[in-house]
């Protein structure tokens, strides 16, 4: 699988910020929320054990066929205590959630602000289970009464939208972020085998390509705690059968390693400096230092080196089946529609774009070895709580 890579460099900045207008109140697209149908029963709960939910505005016209289905984010629970904490707020309780959301960025229904997706079936699925949506355990924790669910959500609402239409899809788009974009590579090949045949069907984690590293000094991500995270969620029978029965589940569940076994079309975004990425591999100082770009000389050459780690991680494959935009901007997150354009005239949602309906497929990586502020391209480094 070499040499196939297609790595378009250089930098070019050819646009000038987007100005965004305050909307008017009537002119929001607020979202409620609904209940995943029969949860309770499928045992597809939360955390507390509250059925799972999730929010959906449905398609008009031509996008009525077709869906986004989109995976909250946010780190996963690490053991008992940390998992009950989550019972408390939306992040392991539907009872938390809020009734109702606003759908902005590719989730929103006005064309200007949303030109790709507006008038498709928009789903925003919760994270309530602290797994990325792949524990599976059948008793609730026999301490803290906590249920580790998430395979099952992830199940149960997919057949709820398949029963509101999703079973005619023409195209449909699994994306996440963070630990939803981890879920998003983890359930791509099934998110893929329940829609028709001929439909497109293609995924696009953002921020979730975390890198294992073994040798680097410093890192404290491969651990033999990373089995026992598996076990407390019950999440070895979500990876990929095959790459379990040749080394340890924990090692299938980065990304570099899970997607050798993913047939799927994937598309991966995300920052060659991203935080999280660098708080893991590195330290907590560095996320900070780099926040507020004031890190000293050998700490931005430790998180240049860790960005060279992690171009080597990704894909060695054909940019139609691994499609690419990998930044130098500094960012967790990225959003959808940001007006950055790494190479020739094209931003993020343009490439993407472009790679999905099979016009060019593309594998974008910054030049950049400085870690950037992009602030002025809507592209902004995060104050991130967990
Ligand atoms: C759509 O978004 C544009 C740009 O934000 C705004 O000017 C317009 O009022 C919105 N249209 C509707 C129908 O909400
Ligand atoms: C959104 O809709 C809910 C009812 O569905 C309403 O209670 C809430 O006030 C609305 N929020 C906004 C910002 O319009
Ligand atoms: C344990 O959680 C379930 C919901 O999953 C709840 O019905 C039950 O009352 C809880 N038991 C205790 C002892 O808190
Ligand atoms: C559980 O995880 C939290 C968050 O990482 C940590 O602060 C706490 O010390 C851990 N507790 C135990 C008992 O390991
Ligand atoms: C929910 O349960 C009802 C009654 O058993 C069944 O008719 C329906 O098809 C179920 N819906 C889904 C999405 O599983």
């Amino acid at each position: 699988m070499m040499a196939t890579i297609t790595l378009l460099l250089g930098f070019i900045i050819l646009t000038t910020p987007l100005h965004i207008e305050a909307q008017t109140p009537d002119a929001t697209n607020n979202v409620s929320l609904s209940w995943v149908q029969n949860a309770t029963a499928k045992g597809a709960v939360c955390l507390d054990g509250s059925p799972s939910a999730y929010y959906f505005d449905q398609g008009q016209g031509e996008g009525a066929n077709n869906w986004i289905v989109y995976l909250q984010g946010g780190g996963w629970c690490v053991n008992q205590t940390d998992c009950l904490i989550r019972t408390t707020y939306s992040q392991g309780s539907s009872k938390h959630m809020k009734q109702s959301m606003e759908f902005v960025d590719f989730l929103s229904n006005n064309f200007t602000e949303n030109p790709e997706f507006y008038n498709w079936n928009r789903v925003y699925v919760p994270y309530c289970d602290g797994s990325s949506f792949t524990g599976d355990i059948e008793a609730p924790d026999t301490v803290t009464n906590v249920t580790y669910r998430g395979a099952r959500i992830f199940k149960a609402t997919m057949d709820d939208l398949l029963s509101k239409g999703m079973n005619c899809a023409q195209n449909a788009l699994l994306m996440g972020s963070s630990a939803g974009g981890l879920a998003t590579m983890v359930h791509c090949d099934r998110f893929r085998d329940l829609l028709p045949l001929f439909a497109r069907v293609k995924c696009l984690p953002i921020a979730g390509y975390f890198v294992h590293e073994e040798n680097i000094l410093g890192s404290k991500q491969f651990e033999p705690t990373f089995d026992a995270l598996i076990d407390l969620h019950g999440s070895a029978a979500m990876l990929p059968p095959l790459c379990t029965s040749i080394m340890r589940p924990s090692l299938c569940l980065f990304p570099q390693y899970l997607l050798l076994f993913v047939k799927t079309p994937v598309f991966i975004a995300m920052s060659a400096f991203d935080q999280i990425q660098i708080r893991l591999n590195l330290f907590r100082e560095d996320e900070v230092c780099l926040v507020s770009q004031n890190c000293t000389d050998d700490r931005k050459e430790a998180m240049q080196e860790l960005r060279w780690d992690v171009l080597a991680a990704l894909p060695k494959a054909l940019p139609l089946f691994r499609g690419m935009w990998i930044t130098s901007c500094i960012a967790h997150d990225l959003p959808y529609f940001s007006t950055l354009k790494i190479i020739g005239n094209k931003t993020f949602a343009e490439v993407f774009h472009d790679w999905y309906y099979d016009c060019d497929y593309l594998q974008v990586i910054d030049t950049s070895m400085e870690p950037r502020n992009c602030s002025a391209y809507g592209i902004n480094p995060q104050a991130l709580k967990y």
